[in-house]
């Protein structure tokens, strides 16, 4: 069982109940917002696509848990949808089917040896309560409260790993701001800031009912998944681009962490270009709400450990947009670019090199905090079955990651792919494929396979890292950015770094 204390490094796979569970009405279950976004004409869902079957999870329990057998990973991250054990999303309405559902998921991991790293909100917020406002509403702090108390109560006896929210980020601005996810509201100078303070405030509440009802006896961590592309200057010689890159994180990363894992409070580049940027489009107060001395105390020290979600870098540059109408987007004062040398993927294009700079970042910024990397892979288009590029995607990013833990001392814990297996990948519906295992989505029984990347990946966590041969291999950078050096081996030199650590990198 996890245990934060152990050497062992916390190899996973990571998936999402809107994803990959189907059975949208099933046994009961509620419609969450994502059910009734796809099922509404003019989504933008790639091909109408929809999570009512998905890969079928909820009905194929047993395939799922062969999966993670066979790749032999250490942890499976999930999120527990929660208008399937919620209908309503409040506590008066459990449906215990939902219920048993994770149980057994749950029971059949621990009997695997497999620790449960749960997701309390991975973007499906009952529907019901979206109906009176969703996180617009001052309540949903207390029933997002209460259910994540029944959850604690009902599966913490054997769930020892807890986040409360994915990507805020990406929740608050692209479903408050870009209006592309649902609730679709398009309030790109308001609506992510008020959703984001709202977030904030339902997570440092969950936090401190484990911390205060829980943690004592069930002695697990809580946290939750924050997302980030690494910026890099586009000129680091130019202070002004150096200062964008470091803005940029802080909107993306520090929006969250800032508050959490500092002191209460938002980034002060977030504070100043908001607050500055509104004070010139004329407005009484700043679009950044403001938390009060109270509050901030309740906020900070709220998240054990540091989970982070990446997949890609940015180039970044200043750059003085328009005033009005006021975003998000525009207050942060960036350009972001990705290279065209970069190798592209369905999504982002690929920049190991990055993740291993922002590690080290989060270790400036939050101090010395051990970090999960609780997603990290690769969208293909038409993966074939020997995936070759999303190995060399996995190889490279872990290759940096573990650079970040061995050789510049960063705690890092652990790394999940994402994902076990091809899903439902938002508004890409079924065209962008994250799997390690193939799912076949015309096949009512969505039947999974296993890529060749699978077999690389267990093959990592065997290792516990990259195998190091005998002989140091550089391969010239590969058209990838310097500081990108990919060394397959180990030298005599290099050596003493092979200590007692919780793995093996390469050096
Ligand atoms: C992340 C989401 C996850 C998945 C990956 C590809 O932003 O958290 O659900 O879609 O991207």
């Amino acid at each position: 069982m996890f245990d934060l204390t152990s050497l062992d490094f916390l190899w996973g796979v990571s998936s999402s109940a809107y994803q990959i569970e189907g059975a949208w009405n099933a046994d009961g279950k509620g419609p969450s917002i994502w059910d009734n976004f796809t099922h509404t004409p003019g989504s933008n869902v790639k091909g109408n696509a929809t999570g009512d079957i998905a890969c079928d999870s909820y009905n194929q329990l047993d395939a799922d848990l062969n999966m993670l057998r066979a790749l032999k990973v250490k942890a499976y991250r999930f999120s527990i949808s929660w208008s399937r054990i919620f209908p309503t999303g409040r506590n008066s309405s459990i449906n215990r089917h939902g219920v048993d559902y994770y149980n057994r998921l749950i029971n059949g991991l621990v009997a695997s040896n497999i620790s449960p790293m749960v997701t309390l909100f991975h973007w499906d917020l009952p529907q019901a309560l979206q109906d009176i406002g969703g996180w617009e509403n001052p309540s949903l702090i207390e029933l997002f409260n209460s259910y994540a108390d029944f959850c604690f109560q009902t599966f913490g006896d054997r769930v020892k790993f807890w986040m409360t929210f994915n990507e805020p980020t990406n929740q608050a601005w692209l479903g408050y701001g870009s209006g592309d996810f649902p609730p679709k509201v398009k309030d790109p100078g308001w609506g992510p800031y008020r959703i984001g303070h709202a977030i904030i405030k339902a997570h440092a509440r969950v936090y401190h009912t484990y911390d205060e009802k829980y943690r004592r006896e069930q002695k697990g961590v809580i946290s939750l998944s924050l997302s980030a592309h690494w910026a890099e200057p586009k000129s680091p010689e130019i202070p002004r681009d150096v200062e964008a890159a470091d803005r940029m994180l802080q909107f993306s990363l520090g929006w969250f962490a800032h508050p959490i894992f500092r002191n209460g409070d938002y980034p002060d580049a977030m504070k100043w270009k908001v607050g500055n940027r509104s004070e010139l489009q004329h407005l009484a107060t700043s679009r950044l709400p403001s938390f009060t001395e109270e509050e901030k105390r309740y906020i900070r020290a709220t998240a054990d450990v540091f989970c982070l979600n990446t997949y890609s870098s940015r180039i970044v540059q200043h750059k003085t947009p328009r005033l009005n109408p006021p975003s998000y987007e525009d207050d942060q004062e960036t350009t972001k670019e990705e290279d065209p040398s970069w190798p592209s993927t369905a999504i982002n294009r690929a920049a190991p090199w990055g993740t291993r700079r922002l590690l080290n970042w989060i270790k400036e910024e939050y101090g010395d905090i051990p970090i999960y990397i609780t997603e990290n892979g690769v969208g293909l288009t038409n993966p074939k079955v020997e995936d070759t590029d999303r190995i060399f995607y996995h190889k490279t990013y872990i290759n940096e990651a573990l650079k970040a833990y061995r050789l510049d001392g960063v705690d890092l814990r652990g790394y999940s792919a994402w994902s076990l297996m091809d899903n439902f990948e938002w508004l890409n519906g079924y065209t962008v494929k994250f799997g390690l295992y193939h799912v076949d989505f015309n096949n009512t029984n969505r039947p999974r396979t296993a890529r060749a990347s699978a077999r690389y990946y267990t093959e990592v966590i065997t290792n516990n890292g990259i195998h190091l041969p005998r002989q140091l291999v550089e391969v010239p950078a590969l058209h990838l950015l310097p500081p990108f050096i990919f060394f397959e081996g180990g030298v005599e030199a290099l050596s003493s770094l092979r200590t007692l650590g919780r793995v093996s990198a390469v050096s």
